[in-house]
């Protein structure tokens, strides 16, 4: 199969998952349309339907509250057997947008950095000046409505709210949350997936605990930050928010709007970013749990998401992929595992190479992966998890997940950001020039 052929597939897979007013991240396990999969689906689609990436995004902003918070579910009125159902997050009372029903959480802030790529390539100023103010209103609300210290890094407050739902990063908060009263419910996702790839019981019950005690709180952004027993600082989140805040800058300054907040915003986040979560001992990031005040000392591929920020030192970088990124052990293909890159290290007692968050491949970190190391010089590798990425795709199908060892598809089927960043990963010339400006 060429190249051209599995472009053609990758375009079918985001016609076919496209419901005319927002496109599905997979046609049957995820009905609705999803914050950061929607901004990888219009980056997708920004390659052969710039109108239709538009769309896209105006569907998803649609859904933004009127505080800002921008939710990690907008369900459009599309009637489907999804759990939780949109009455089941009960935002009335809350500062929703009018007659759009939306969950109460948010997701990863990757939607600027995908308007930004899209404008450098295509330039689109009537859009910015559209979109530039929702953007605006969200990264200020979680930098305002998400901090809890001095540090100035923004919080989640739930699983689903890092994208990474069921990472073993989350396992020990999880077990201290004990559910009194946990709603009635009837878990909807193993409906089209096989559970032996879904997240276990007991998470799944604090997931649903956890939105029980948000909609009792009617989503006060500060309620919500004294009573929720899951409150964390997250390499991943923050990473991409840096690397949003970068690029919501760079919006701000081609279509003339000022810039002082948001310096102000990349200014505390650089300050503060390497003090919290690196790990000079190990020669890693690890996650901030503001409850305890401790780092969670979980080794997940969220690690090199500051790369992708242009957050570590050049030493830091080094270390990140020599001591990890490159160790057989961790992260590297050796043994029966012949795929780039798990999303936890195989050493983690608590890595599972076919449970969604738990250890697969997944297409996203791989792509983060890549233009990290790009921007720091380490084209060659990139350029062979590139590569490897593609083959995954060609062989395995667009699946929402793989098991690094043969490359077996997990999870839905057809799934969206899979084709949106084949295209991506597919474009000839990779993103080169985005280099680490910083000092060692
Ligand atoms: C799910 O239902 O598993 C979703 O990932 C939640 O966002």
């Amino acid at each position: 199969m060429t190249t051209t052929s599995l472009i053609d597939r990758a375009i079918s897979v985001l016609r076919s998952n496209d419901t005319g007013i927002f496109t599905k991240p997979g046609p049957h396990q995820y009905p609705h349309q999803w914050n950061w999969d929607s901004a990888l689906i219009a980056l997708g689609l920004s390659h052969f339907d710039l109108a239709r990436a538009q769309l896209e995004i105006r569907a998803l902003l649609s859904g933004q509250w009127q505080d800002g918070m921008l939710p990690h579910v907008v369900y459009h009125h599309v009637p489907s057997d999804y759990f939780p159902p949109a009455g089941f997050w009960q935002i009335e009372g809350s500062p929703h947008a009018p007659g759009v029903p939306t969950s109460g959480i948010t997701q990863p802030p990757l939607l600027a950095t995908v308007i930004s790529r899209m404008n450098s390539r295509t330039p689109m100023p009537d859009f910015i000046n559209e979109v530039y103010p929702a953007l605006l209103r969200w990264h200020r609300w979680l930098h305002t409505a998400r901090v809890v210290d001095r540090s100035s890094l923004v919080c989640i407050l739930h699983p689903w709210e890092s994208g990474t739902d069921d990472s073993p990063r989350w396992l020990n908060i999880l077990a201290t949350i004990q559910p009194e009263l946990l709603p009635e419910f009837q878990r909807g996702d193993t409906k089209y997936v096989p559970a032996t790839e879904r997240p276990h019981r007991a998470e799944y019950e604090r997931f649903i605990y956890l939105i029980d005690i948000f909609r009792k709180l009617r989503y006060v952004p500060n309620d919500l930050l004294t009573h929720s027993p899951f409150l964390v600082q997250d390499i991943l989140f923050n990473a991409i928010l840096f690397r949003a805040d970068e690029d919501l800058r760079a919006l701000a300054v081609s279509v003339g709007q000022p810039t002082d907040e948001i310096d102000d915003w990349l200014g505390r986040i650089r300050l503060n970013f390497n003090a919290r979560f690196w790990n000079d001992e190990l020669g890693l990031y690890y996650d901030y749990d503001v409850r305890s005040g401790e780092p969670i000392r979980v080794n997940t591929a969220a690690t090199f998401l500051p790369l992708f920020a242009g957050l570590p030192s050049r030493r830091q970088a080094q270390r990140l992929v020599e001591e990890h990124l490159l160790n057989p052990d961790e992260y590297a293909p050796g043994g029966d595992v012949r795929h780039w890159v798990t999303t936890t290290a195989k050493a983690e007692p608590a890595w599972e190479p076919r449970r969604y968050w738990r250890g697969p491949v997944w297409i996203i970190m791989n792509w983060f992966l890549i233009e990290g190391l790009h921007r720091y010089g380490y084209d060659d590798l990139a350029e062979i998890i590139r590569q490897d990425t593609l083959d995954l795709i060609e062989a395995g199908g667009f699946r929402e997940y793989y098991d690094a060892h043969d490359g077996s598809g997990c999870g839905s089927a057809g799934f969206s950001w899979s084709a949106a960043l084949t295209l991506e990963l597919s474009r000839e010339s990779q993103n080169t020039g985005n280099r680490w400006l910083g000092n060692d």
